[in-house]
Formats: structure tokens, C-alpha cells, sequence
């Protein structure tokens, strides 16, 4: 599938709202040019953030997400040439690269995207980072003879 610049036909526009591990195997094979995504990062446990008047971060959908077995389908989606974008903790960013690395993945860049509302900590005992990370690999393509 080569780029296009035509515009969007919202006609042929398609979303699909669900579990991500069963409806990617429902998506064409090479039929992605861009997968964008925001997953769990396993950083949820019991806190106290209330005190300081925020939400705190626990998340039934959070703690037992497996990072690395969705790969696989989302590679097989993805067009060679085509980008997958992964923010996530950046604990989980070395495994998350090692693993698209495998796939047949070249990994970019590690994206940082600054802002003003960082996830709370418990001040005074520890830095409190105001940034997201994020992975950027593009699907490599295949050598011509
Ligand atoms: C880190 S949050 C991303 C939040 C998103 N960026 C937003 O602004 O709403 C991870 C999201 O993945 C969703 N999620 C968890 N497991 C999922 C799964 N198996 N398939 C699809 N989405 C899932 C959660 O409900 C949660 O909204």
C-alpha cells in the first residue's frame, strides 16, 4: 500500500471499541500505516494521593497487562514503512524495544513529551518527573533483490 494524500473518507472510516488482544486479529494484515497507542503501564498500586487531594493511580486494568504479547499482531497489521508509536513507562521502554527490535522493528526515537500535571508522588521523598515517554519504530521493509 503506497502513501496517500487523499483526504479522508469519513464513509470508509472504521472504529472498532473493545479489548485490543481480540479485536487485533479482526485487522488486515498490512492494512496499518500508524498504530498510536497509550497502553496500561503496569505502574498502578495502593497509595495515599488523596492527602495531597488527587486521584491516585490504581487501576484494575492496569497492574496484570502483559506489554509485549500484543506485538506480535500489531506488527503483522502494520504496513513495512509503517510507524508504531508506545507511550508507557519508562521502566517498561528498554523490553517494549528489545522486543519490536525482534519483530523486525528499527527503533527511532524515545519521545518525551513535557507537561504541567505529572503523576503525583509523595513529596519531599522523591523527584516527581513531568514528562510521558514514548517509543517510535517504524516496521522495516523488506531488502529488494
Ligand atoms: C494509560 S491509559 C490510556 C489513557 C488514554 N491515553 C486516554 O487519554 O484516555 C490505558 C487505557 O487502556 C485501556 N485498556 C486496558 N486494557 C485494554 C485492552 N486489553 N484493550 C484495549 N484497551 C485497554 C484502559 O481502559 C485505559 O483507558
Amino acid at each position: 500500500m503506497e502513501p496517500s494524500e487523499a483526504p479522508l473518507d469519513p464513509a470508509q472510516c472504521v472504529v472498532l471499541h473493545g479489548c485490543a488482544e481480540e479485536l487485533l486479529p479482526r485487522v488486515p494484515s498490512e492494512s496499518v500505516r500508524l498504530t498510536l497507542t497509550d497502553p496500561p503501564y503496569n505502574v498502578s498500586r495502593p497509595n495515599n494521593f488523596q492527602t495531597m487531594g488527587r486521584t491516585g493511580i490504581d487501576f484494575d486494568w492496569d497492574g496484570d497487562f502483559d506489554q509485549l504479547s500484543w506485538l506480535e499482531e500489531a506488527a503483522r497489521a502494520l504496513v513495512p514503512g509503517g510507524s508504531i508509536v508506545i507511550w508507557n513507562d519508562r521502566k517498561n521502554l528498554g523490553d517494549l524495544a528489545r522486543a519490536l527490535a525482534s519483530l523486525g522493528f528499527s527503533v527511532k526515537a524515545k519521545l518525551t513529551w513535557s507537561k504541567r500535571n505529572p503523576m503525583p508522588r509523595n513529596r519531599g521523598r522523591s523527584f516527581v518527573p513531568r514528562e510521558e515517554h514514548g517509543l517510535w519504530a517504524v516496521k522495516v521493509k523488506p531488502r529488494r533483490k
